[in-house]
C-alpha cells in the first residue's frame, strides 16, 4: 500500500466503506468525522450528489476521449473555468492524472520553455527542504525529505534545495504567516552563486508546505523568491496541490498571498478527489514561447493517455459549481477564525510543542518519543479514530485539513477530541 506501514496496517486495518458530507463510515457503521478531507482532497465534502450525478451522466455520454490530437468539450470547458479561477494570465491548462504528474509536467514545461527561448544550459531545478512534490522521478528529486529520495538512487541530476523556512524558536504558535524568516528566500542567491543563474531553469515550492507539517510562508518570503526568479530568468512554480481550490481561501494560495508564480500545479481538490486528476496552469509567456516551429509540429512532446479524461473533467466542473455556489473558494473569514481559535486553544495541552494554522489547515507538532519518531502522532491518530475523528499523522506532526463545509460544532468536536486524546496518550 502507498506510504503505509504495511505490516502494521495488516495487523490493525482501518477500513472505510462509505462516506457522506463530513463523515467516513466504517463497514460496521461507525461515523468518523473527517478531519483530513480524505488526503486534502474532498474540500466540498464527501459524496456530493451534484458531483456523483455529473460523473454518472458523463460516463453514459462519453466514457473516454483521447486528448492526443483530439478533443472533447468538457476538457476545454474545465480548462476555461480553472483559468478564470487562477490569478492574472495563468490561462493555459495542461491536464494530468495526479499531483505527481502535474509536478513532473510543470518541471518539463519549465525546461522546455528555457530550451525554446535558447537558454539550453538551464537544466537545473531547485526545490526546498521539507517540500513535498509527489513521488514521480522529478517530484521525488526536488522533494525535500531525504528519506523519500534515499532508496531510489540517482533520480534527477542537477537538483538543489533551498533551506526550509521552519524555526520553532522564532515562530512557535504563530497564526498564519510567521514574521520571522522572509530573509530565507535569499538562500536562492546562494544556489545562484554556486551554480550560476544561467544553469537554473526553475524553482518549485509549495506556498504552504503541507505534507511535512503545514508551514505557512514567512512574511515577505514568497515575494522575495518572486523577485529573485524574475531578476535571474528562473521560472517560479507554485505547487498548489494542497493549497489550490479553497484550502487557504481565495481559490489559490497565489491569490491569497498575492504573489504571481509562472506555473501552478494542482490536483486533489480540483474535482473533490472524486476521480484521479491534476493540472498544470501556465502563464501566457510560457505557453507562447512553446508555440513555435511548423504548424504540424508537436509543441510539447508530453502527455498522458487519460489527460483531460471526460469523467474527471465532468467531476471537476460539478465541483467548481458546488464550490462557487457555496462560497467555498473564497472561504468564510468567521468560520476560519473560529477554526484557528479552536486549534490554538490547544496550546499548553500535553505533548504540544507548536501549533500552526492558515486557512482551513492546522498542524500540531508533538514532542517525539525518544528514539521513535512519529510514534506519538500515530498514537494520536489511532486514539482520535477510536473516538470517532480522523486526523493525519505526518512524522511528529498531527495535521488537520477538514472539508471546507465543516460546522462550528464539528470544529469543536475535532479539536475537543484531539485535546482529550493528547491528554490520554503517553
Ligand atoms: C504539494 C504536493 N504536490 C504533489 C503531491 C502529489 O500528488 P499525488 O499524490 O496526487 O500524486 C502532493 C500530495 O500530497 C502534494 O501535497
Amino acid at each position: 500500500m502507498p506510504f503505509t506501514a504495511n505490516r502494521r496496517f495488516k495487523a490493525n486495518p482501518i477500513i472505510f466503506s462509505a462516506a457522506e458530507g463530513m463523515h467516513y463510515i466504517t463497514p460496521d457503521g461507525r461515523r468518523i468525522l473527517d478531519g483530513t478531507a480524505g488526503l486534502w482532497c474532498v474540500n466540498a465534502g464527501h459524496c456530493r450528489p451534484e458531483i456523483s450525478d455529473a460523473i454518472a451522466r458523463q460516463a453514459r455520454e462519453l466514457d473516454y476521449g483521447s486528448a492526443f490530437q483530439l478533443g472533447h468539450p468538457r476538457a476545454f470547458e474545465f480548462a476555461e473555468r480553472i483559468a478564470q479561477l487562477a490569478p492574472a494570465d495563468l490561462n493555459h491548462v495542461f491536464f494530468t492524472n495526479s499531483g505527481s504528474e502535474a509536478v513532473d509536467t510543470a518541471l518539463k514545461i519549465a525546461l522546455a520553455y528555457q530550451h525554446a527561448r535558447g537558454e539550453t544550459e538551464r537544466v537545473r531545478v531547485v526545490g526546498r527542504q521539507r517540500g513535498y512534490h509527489g513521488m514521480n522521478f522529478g517530484g521525488t528529486s526536488v522533494g525535500g525529505n531525504p528519506g523519500h529520495r534515499r532508496p531510489f538512487g540517482n533520480l534527477l541530476a542537477s537538483v538543489d534545495h533551498l533551506v526550509h523556512t521552519y524555526n520553532r524558536e522564532q515562530t512557535a504558535f504563530t497564526r498564519g504567516q510567521p514574521a520571522w524568516g522572509g530573509h530565507l528566500a535569499d538562500d536562492l542567491l546562494r544556489i545562484i552563486a554556486e551554480q550560476g543563474a544561467e544553469t537554473i531553469a526553475a524553482v518549485i515550492v509549495e506556498p504552504v508546505a503541507g505534507s511535512t507539517g503545514v508551514l505557512p510562508p514567512p512574511v515577505g518570503y514568497l515575494e522575495r523568491l518572486r523577485e529573485i526568479c524574475t531578476q535571474y530568468g528562473i521560472v517560479l512554480i507554485f505547487d498548489e496541490v494542497i493549497t489550490g481550490f479553497g484550502r487557504v481561501t481565495k481559490g489559490f494560495a497565489s491569490n491569497y498571498y498575492k504573489v504571481l508564480p509562472d506555473i501552478i500545479t494542482c490536483a486533489k481538490g480540483i474535482n473533490n478527489g472524486a476521480i484521479p486528476m491534476g493540472a498544470v496552469v501556465a502563464r501566457e509567456f510560457i505557453h507562447d514561447a512553446l508555440m513555435h516551429g511548423p504548424i504540424n509540429s508537436i509543441e510539447l512532446p508530453h502527455g498522458y493517455t487519460c489527460s483531460g479524461h471526460p469523467i474527471a473533467c465532468a467531476a471537476g466542473l460539478a465541483t467548481l459549481d458546488v464550490m462557487e455556489r457555496e462560497g467555498l473558494f473564497e472561504g468564510d473569514p468567521e468560520l476560519i477564525q473560529y477554526f484557528e481559535d479552536a486549534a490554538h486553544s490547544l496550546k499548553g495541552v500535553r505533548h504540544v510543542l507548536d501549533i500552526r494554522t492558515t486557512g482551513m489547515l492546522a498542524a500540531f507538532d508533538l514532542a517525539p518519543v525518544e528514539g521513535m519518531p512519529g510514534k506519538r502522532s500515530y498514537a494520536c491518530h489511532l486514539g482520535a479514530f477510536e473516538k470517532g475523528v480522523l486526523v493525519r499523522s505526518a512524522g511528529d506532526a498531527t495535521v488537520i485539513s477538514p472539508p471546507l463545509i465543516i460546522s462550528r460544532q464539528q470544529i469543536d468536536q475535532l479539536f475537543g477530541t484531539l485535546a482529550d486524546v493528547l491528554n490520554s496518550i503517553d
